[in-house]
């Protein structure tokens, strides 16, 4: 009786055995079938160049992937999805997210429960969005784009298709029309912060881009990372060099679209503080984002900055310094933080260039400069992967195809089989 009772728990436990083992080789060929499906690379089969190459800094192929950029072959086609394109084919959004190969499930469940959000503006290049938001897409994440009010009605539509594909992206509520160095820059990202802040309250970090920017990390390392600074923001924040005070002690006005120094001072701060020098780029909690939108301190410092040059570039920087802000570090001179050290942006400035091993904080610019600012050709990929930062600036299209090819290719690579890149 004992004896069949056993057998029969036994039986059981085969079967059991089996139906866990048949589900989970169930589950592991539908995800392998997913991935294969959802890895990038076939895209553009008019250059020819061998990523892994590329990204181990093999100078021979990346001037392969140059000289094939220059060939008639790869000049005469139409490279770029148009704006009609995109209005026309996120009418049919499974069509869309499955040929655009968008990840449409979390990839792990540490990323799930840590979902990001994103303030992306842009005025054009719609192409050069979806390419940067396909990078970036995880159903868990939000996305709120800033279109410029000056951008073409197409744009806006395209970018309308777009948002209309996914519950998790939209458009910010209140449309600025941004002036380069002027406030309004602040304004855009402000308008975001302010509809992410209401969607949602489960996100915990937010990051502000650019259509420039790329990622040079994972989703999965990301959120990695994030978790890693404790609560602490992560942007760049340093003594304000004597020459850009004028930013802030002159009354600054925009005047046709530009903007122009006055003679007329301005007044201090609102409140005793020292100014510090960044950029338009943070990482900043939930938290930090809460306050710079609800307390008065913070609201007046805003207002004080609405009339400065490029306010931006030191707002940021000094609200990461007040010691009552959420993640914020201590003013003393012994916490500031260089765009090397902060996590959220690489950027080369030409000034800096030159050779590591004599004293440079990285090597030259293989693509292009503008405003000083490296377009990053495929050859800077090496040295930029192997850093800390989560995002890049500059990248474009138009100057190296290849560098956000590979790095695409990489990314979604290593997003999928994370356990072949460690
Ligand atoms: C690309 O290069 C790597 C190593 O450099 C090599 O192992 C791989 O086979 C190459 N891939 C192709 C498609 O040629
Ligand atoms: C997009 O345009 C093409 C013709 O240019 C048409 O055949 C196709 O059906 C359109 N797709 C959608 C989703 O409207």
């Amino acid at each position: 009786m004992l004896r069949r009772k056993i057998r029969h728990c036994q039986v059981n436990r085969v079967n059991v055995f089996l139906s866990i083992a048949l589900t989970v080789a169930t589950l592991t060929l539908v995800k392998n079938h997913h991935s294969r499906n959802l890895e990038l690379g076939d895209d553009n089969p008019d250059i020819q160049v061998n990523c892994t190459k590329v990204l181990k800094g093999d100078i021979e192929e990346i001037q392969n992937a140059k000289l094939e950029l220059l060939t008639v072959k790869y000049k005469r086609r139409q490279h770029h999805l148009t704006e009609n394109d995109y209005i026309n084919i996120t009418r049919d959004c499974d069509a869309f997210t499955k040929d655009r190969k968008y990840i449409l499930y979390p990839l792990s469940k540490e990323e799930k429960l840590f979902p990001i959000a994103y303030s992306i503006v842009v005025h054009h290049r719609v192409d050069m969005l979806e390419r940067l938001l396909r990078s970036i897409y995880m159903p868990q994440n939000y996305y709120c784009i800033h279109v410029d009010k000056k951008s073409s009605e197409s744009f806006l539509a395209a970018v309308k298709g777009i948002v209309s594909c996914f519950g998790n992206v939209f458009i910010a509520s209140q449309l600025e029309s941004v002036v380069y160095a002027s406030w309004t820059r602040v304004q855009a990202d402000l308008n975001c912060m302010k509809d992410l802040y209401n969607v949602n309250a489960q996100w915990k970090y937010l990051i502000n881009l650019c259509g420039m920017d790329f990622p040079i990390k994972t989703n999965r390392e990301m959120v990695e990372k994030l978790k890693a600074l404790k609560g602490e923001n992560s942007l760049e924040t340093e003594k304000m060099p004597t020459h850009k005070e004028i930013r802030w002690r002159k009354h600054y006005e925009v005047v046709n679209g530009g903007i122009r120094k006055t003679e007329v001072d301005k007044k201090p701060p609102p409140f005793q503080t020292q100014i510090f020098s960044g950029s338009a780029y943070f990482v900043v909690s939930r938290g930090f984002v809460g306050y710079v939108l609800g307390n008065d301190k913070i609201i007046s410092f805003l207002e004080w900055s609405k009339d400065t040059y490029s306010p931006d570039e030191f707002l940021w920087a000094t609200i990461q310094r007040i010691s009552e802000v959420p993640g914020s570090v201590p003013a003393n001179g012994k916490y500031d933080v260089s765009d090397m050290n902060a996590v959220a942006r690489f950027v080369k400035w030409q000034y800096l260039e030159g050779d590591v091993s004599k004293g440079a904080p990285y090597p030259p610019c293989t693509g292009t400069h503008v405003r000083s600012i490296c377009v990053f050709g495929s050859g800077d990929l090496q040295f930029m992967l192997r850093k800390h930062h989560l995002f890049g600036n500059k990248f474009d299209i138009d100057v190296d195809p290849t560098a956000i090819q590979c790095l695409e290719e990489h990314l979604r690579h290593k997003a999928l089989y994370p356990e072949t890149h460690v």
